[in-house]
């Protein structure tokens, strides 16, 4: 290995979320709540970003641009930028679009907040599935937009969209958007091309248009396919999808994300009331990601599989009851605890308070999540080691 995944650094005083954000995040700002541990001595598994370093490469090109010294207003020009995501999209995915369709955002969830508003008007609602990342709720939310929700099916922790469902969901002529995630978080699942084309086909035939939030879709296990929804229908223009090199390498607080929105309309709308300013640093973060980050990304794929692998067999020793499965993609870990719980607990709560673990309870992925525990796996095994033995603890000294 030429990175060191293993590496434990130490992120207390960079103002993160993970360890300073968490109060307001997961218990609604109690700064009241007092725990039996002390704030830095959680072992923090809640937010989706990375206890790894981002790949020295993107450090190298941003020390270089830090020692020119101006910083002033900036906005991507080079073409460089565009190929160099472009090429990505097509080393990997075999996928490619008009490089006028992209535009960038300061992140995905301020694309869905504003993309809400273009789309849909008071009256029309927004279709998600359910668990969800509860941004896309927050989203529709804040656009005072209804929600429309259909719950996954899920057997032995495997997931599938109801597809009778949300054809009948998506009949209902005021839904207008469908917030798609794809791979899906919380559950990792990354849906197959023939789902993918039945998802697209309802949406598509009740004129309801798609965000495909592809975030998460460079972060798969050794040896699965992900096909972007959009490549699956080249003639429509009804399907923005939204991608960025934040979960990927670690580049979140850079808030840089790509937005590929087809619709020459829409994209006017866009480019009207966006800001077209971006982040000096954030460009070339977000460049030299695309261009020099592969073997990073291949050899953090290699200790992902690894970490999922020492989960499922922790689980099976010393939590067997858990439901789990490995999931396709993602860092993230959805494990159904519900054997060990009365229906209701607050499990972020509890595992706070008994474990001194900060994870995502199901109650924060808007439905049909009751029971289940999210687990950020990004993290080195020795923190993963340490986290399992404190919930496993927890659980079975209940
Ligand atoms: C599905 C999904 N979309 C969007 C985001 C956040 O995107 P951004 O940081 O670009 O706003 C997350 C973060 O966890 C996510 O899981």
């Amino acid at each position: 290995m030429k990175y060191d995944f293993d590496q434990i650094i130490d992120r207390r005083n960079t103002n993160a979320m993970s360890i300073e954000g968490f109060r307001e995040y997961l218990f609604d700002e109690n700064d009241q709540l007092d725990f039996p541990c002390a704030d830095d001595e959680f072992i923090s598994m809640w937010i989706a970003d990375m206890e790894f370093a981002s790949p020295p490469e993107i450090s190298a090109a941003l020390k270089k641009r830090i020692d020119h010294g101006i910083f002033g207003y900036s906005q991507i020009f080079d073409p460089k930028y565009k190929s160099s995501f472009l090429n990505w999209t097509k080393t990997r995915y075999d996928w490619s679009f008009e490089p006028e369709h992209l535009v960038t955002s300061k992140g995905v969830i301020p694309a869905l907040f504003s993309l809400i508003e273009y789309i849909c008007l008071p009256d029309e609602k927004v279709l998600i599935v359910t668990p969800s990342y509860a941004f896309f709720k927050h989203a529709a939310d804040y656009n005072n937009r209804e929600l429309v929700t259909s719950d996954l099916l899920c057997e032995a922790g495997h997931y599938d969209m109801d597809f009778d469902d949300l054809q009948k969901k998506a009949a209902d002529e005021k839904v207008k958007l469908c917030i798609f995630c794809s791979p899906h978080n919380p559950t990792g699942r990354v849906w197959k091309e023939e789902e993918l084309k039945r998802l697209g086909k309802i949406c598509l035939e009740n004129n309801v248009m798609i965000i495909s939030d592809e975030i998460h879709c460079d972060l798969l296990r050794s040896g699965k396919k992900f096909t972007p929804l959009a490549k699956l229908f080249p003639e429509s223009d009804q399907i923005i999808t939204t991608m960025a090199p934040s979960k990927t390498f670690n580049l979140a607080g850079f808030m840089l994300a790509n937005i590929i929105i087809p619709n020459d309309d829409l994209r006017k709308t866009w480019k009207e009331k966006q800001l077209p300013i971006d982040n000096p640093l954030s460009i070339v973060a977000a460049q030299t990601a695309y261009s020099e980050g592969q073997s990073w990304l291949s050899e953090l794929t290699i200790y992902l599989d690894e970490n999922f692998i020492f989960l499922q067999k922790y689980l099976q020793e010393k939590l067997p009851k858990a439901i789990f499965q490995i999931p396709d993609s993602t860092y993230l870990a959805w494990v159904d605890v519900s054997a060990y719980f009365e229906k209701n607990e607050n499990l972020t709560l509890f595992f706070a308070n008994q474990a001194g673990v900060l994870l995502e309870g199901g109650n924060m992925f808007v439905a049909n999540s009751d029971g289940y525990i999210r687990l950020n796996l990004a993290c080195p095994r020795a923190r993963l080691k340490e986290g399992l033995n404190r919930i496993s603890k927890a659980i079975n000294e209940k």
